[in-house]
Order: C-alpha cells, then sequence, then structure tokens
C-alpha cells in the first residue's frame, strides 16, 4: 500500500498518451493504494488565458477521467486551485530553489526553443509541481518520460530542505512505464495536446477514422519487408492489440507484403472498441455537469486537511510561524 500521486493539465483534450502513460495506470492502482489525483489548473494557467476554455477544459477532464474508471470514493480527486496551500507551499520552496535548478528544465528550454514568450510561471512551473507532490506526502508518480526530469527537481528541492530543517517531506519517486516510452502522435513527433496531432481518449466515429487514416507512415512498396520498431502505426497498434495478436503483425512486417491501409482500419476498429463502454459513461455525466463539480467540491474538502497540516509543519520548520 503506497501513497499514489499524479496530476493532469487541463490544456486541451485528453488522448491516449496522457491514457496509457498515466490515467490508465493510476486508475489500476487506486484499490490497492493511497490514490491521490487532480486536475492542474494553475500549471494550465501558465499557456491558457481564455477563462471559459480553462473552466470547461477542467470539467472536460475530470469527466474523463471518472468515465475511465476513476472512482471519486475511494480516491482523492480534486481540482489543484480548490486546495490553496498548494501555492503557499510553492513560494516557499521557490525561496529554496536555485535558479540554476530551473534554467536547466528541459521542457522550459524546449518551449523557450519553440518561439514561446515564457511568463514568470512557466519558468517556476517545476516549483509548482513540487509543491503539489511534497503537501501531501506522495511515495509514488506515475507520469510519462517527459516528466522524468520534473520528478527529479521536486527530489532535489526536497532533500536540499529537508537537510536545512530536518525530515519535512518524504522524498518521492517517479514511477514511469518503461514499455510505453513515448507515445507518437499522428505525425510521428510525441503526442502533445499542443502540438496538434493528438489521437483524443473520446473521438467522435468519424473524426477518429480521420486521425487514424492519416497516421504517417514511410512509403515503401508493399512487397518490402517493414522494421515494425521505426514505425509508428505499429507503436499505436501494440498499444490495442492482445500480445498475439501484436506478434503476428511484427512477423507480417519482417516478411513484408503488408499495407498500412490494412493495419489503419484494423487500428481504428480497436480504438473504437476498446473506449466503448466508456464513451457511454462519458455521456452520462456530459448531461450532469453539476454533480462533477460537487464531487471535485467534495473531493478537495477531503483532501484539504492533509495540506493544511504539511503546512503548519513546514512554517513552524521556517520560522514563519513566529509565536515560539
Ligand atoms: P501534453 O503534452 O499532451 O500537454 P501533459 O503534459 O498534460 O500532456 O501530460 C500528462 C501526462 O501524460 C504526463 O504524465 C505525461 O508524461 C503523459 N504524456 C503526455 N503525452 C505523452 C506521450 N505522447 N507519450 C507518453 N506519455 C505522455
Ligand atoms: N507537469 C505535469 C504534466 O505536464 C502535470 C503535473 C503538475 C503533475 N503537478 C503534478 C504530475 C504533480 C504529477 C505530479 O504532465
Amino acid at each position: 500500500m503506497s501513497r499514489i500521486l499524479s496530476g493532469i493539465q487541463p490544456s486541451g483534450t485528453l488522448h491516449i498518451g496522457n491514457y496509457f502513460a498515466m490515467m490508465k495506470p493510476m486508475i489500476e492502482l487506486q484499490y490497492n493504494n493511497e490514490l491521490f489525483c487532480f486536475i492542474v489548473n494553475y500549471h494550465a494557467l501558465t499557456s491558457i488565458h481564455d477563462p471559459r476554455l480553462l473552466a470547461h477544459n477542467t470539467l472536460n477532464a475530470a469527466m474523463d477521467f471518472i468515465a475511465l474508471g476513476l472512482d471519486p470514493d475511494k480516491a482523492h480527486f480534486w481540482v489543484q486551485a480548490d486546495i490553496p496551500e498548494v501555492t503557499e507551499l510553492s513560494w516557499i520552496l521557490s525561496c529554496h530553489t536555485g535558479m540554476g535548478l530551473l534554467e536547466r528544465s528541459h521542457s522550459y528550454k524546449d518551449k523557450i526553443a519553440k518561439g514561446i514568450i515564457p511568463n514568470a510561471g512557466l519558468f517556476t512551473y517545476p516549483v509548482l509541481m513540487a509543491a503539489d507532490i511534497l503537501l501531501f506526502n506522495a511515495e509514488l508518480v506515475p507520469v510519462g518520460k517527459d516528466q522524468k526530469q520534473h520528478l527529479e527537481i521536486t527530489r532535489d528541492i526536497a532533500q536540499h530542505f529537508n537537510q536545512m530543517y530536518g525530515e519535512i517531506f518524504v522524498i518521492p519517486e517517479a514511477m514511469i512505464p518503461e514499455d510505453i516510452a513515448v507515445i507518437p502522435g499522428i505525425d510521428g513527433q510525441k503526442m502533445s495536446k499542443s502540438y496538434n496531432n493528438t489521437i483524443n481518449i473520446f473521438e467522435d466515429e468519424t473524426t477518429l477514422k480521420k486521425k487514424v487514416m492519416r497516421i504517417v507512415t514511410d512509403s515503401q512498396p508493399l512487397e518490402v519487408p517493414k522494421n515494425p520498431d521505426t514505425c509508428n502505426l505499429f507503436a499505436l497498434y501494440k498499444l490495442f492489440a492482445e500480445p498475439e495478436k501484436t506478434q503476428i503483425l511484427r512477423e507480417r512486417y519482417l516478411k513484408g507484403g503488408i499495407g498500412y491501409g490494412e493495419v489503419k482500419k484494423e487500428l481504428f476498429a480497436m480504438i473504437w472498441e476498446y473506449f466503448a463502454p466508456f464513451r457511454a459513461k462519458r455521456e452520462l455525466l456530459e448531461n450532469n455537469k453539476h454533480d462533477i463539480a460537487s464531487i471535485l467540491k467534495k473531493g478537495a474538502e477531503k483532501t484539504r486537511p492533509l495540506a493544511i497540516e504539511t503546512i503548519k509543519r513546514v512554517k513552524e520548520a521556517t520560522g514563519l510561524k513566529y509565536l515560539i
């Protein structure tokens, strides 16, 4: 029984990369562990400044999680900004974080390289993420590979803080599904809400078909043997197919004579079928948005006392509580 925690940004519509790397592992872990799962809207505020869109994405992400099987009665499930202590801790941690540590962040450097004009929130993003994790004494943090460095930054901040003030924080560990690594988008780059290359979890049938048919493949003639391990289509196929089916396709690739169109049709059918039971539940939730809002509110109420307890300890340790 471990304390497991992870969050997801409501910066767009959730996709199958999010699902296999983070949402599915979290949902599977909820029964035998203490699960903390939340929608990180303060993080999304670094990139979204459209109030309706941020609110809409936040509710949608919550509905997606519940439709996919997260049980809000069993888990701690809330929206980040509903537990304000996280920003308090974030400030305290930022006063103990060297600029160099943040300047080395790949995710920050990649965004700058793409031409994004950074705000201060984007620069201090990893500190807020450290606050998310340390506030709740999380032991394991399920995330995709791209978040590995953020977890290392969290550990650095926590270790430094503990050295200064005593054993205040639990040092968390990343939990990265190695067999999944980075899931490619339909253009072959990392699938991401920011690259317009996603296959969303709750796509409508026509859009899903179109997107699957657009998955980029090489243009080798049909009869030529092909390498499954460098093929985006194969990488997506193996997420949905049974291992035996994947093995058969692997052999057909290596032998030659496989047509990508045929594989795409099969992949489309598998994705559509995989999410079918969840889709029905998702539609029900869509018609009861008020219920979702109250589930989230209750989730924050249930979880907040833990945050208050940590903040109290941190304030005592640092001298912010001045009556000793
Ligand atoms: P996005 O890049 O689409 O905005 P997020 O940064 O919100 O996704 O990621 C949410 C979770 O999903 C994180 O744990 C992240 O590591 C994981 N994730 C996102 N995209 C992928 C991908 N293409 N492959 C594997 N994991 C991913
Ligand atoms: N940075 C994470 C991402 O983009 C989201 C996140 C914010 C998170 N706070 C977290 C993930 C705490 C795990 C734990 O995916």
